[in-house]
């Protein structure tokens, strides 16, 4: 990454909480940070279910109380979703926002999220470029080495323009 989220310089200890769902809410990145995380990140937060406003997206979103650099990311297929929740998560205070490019869950990739954007590269970069359009804070791509090690779970997308 050239441009660090802003709050995170070279000379903090390089030790970034991965995404975890179900696992790294605000208490456990809370935790993380005590014990010498420099970035924490979210659970995955699906763009669609926070670009509609919905409650519990925008707790997976929510900012720790205690402040601190933290990531939020982001899932989708969609670039208008994706660039409308990017702007809510750098509203709600994520110092650098991450795009799912690479989780292998049959729900995720069933919706042409996730991993399925491997196989297809116009979609991931017009995902990615909605998001850098739409927020000042740096965008990452979090994705897997091959998608082929998952073969059974990433079937050959289709994906709606
Ligand atoms: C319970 C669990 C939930 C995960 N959820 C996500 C997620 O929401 N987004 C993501 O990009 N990766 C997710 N991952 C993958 C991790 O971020 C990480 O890439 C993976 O565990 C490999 O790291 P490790 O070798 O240190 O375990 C998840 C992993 C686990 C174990």
């Amino acid at each position: 990454m050239n441009k660090l989220p802003s709050g995170l310089t070279t000379d903090l200890i390089p030790v970034v909480l991965a995404p975890m769902s179900g696992v790294t809410d605000a208490p456990f990145r809370r935790l993380a940070r005590r014990y010498g995380a420099s970035l924490t990140v979210t659970e995955m937060v699906a763009s669609d279910r926070l670009a509609a406003g919905d409650e519990e997206a925008f707790e997976r979103a929510a900012c720790d109380a205690e402040g601190g650099v933290y990531a939020i990311q982001l899932a989708g297929c969609r670039p208008a979703w994706m660039a409308e929740a990017a702007r809510i998560a750098e509203a709600q205070g994520a110092s650098l926002i991450d795009i799912n490019m690479g989780c292998p869950a049959k729900r995720v990739v069933g919706g042409y999220a996730g991993s399925a954007l491997m196989r297809d590269l116009d979609i991931a970069l017009s995902l990615i470029e909605a998001a850098i359009s739409a927020v000042s804070v740096p965008v990452s791509v979090k994705m897997r080495r091959s998608v082929r090690l998952r073969a059974r779970t990433n079937p050959q997308p289709v994906l709606h323009r």
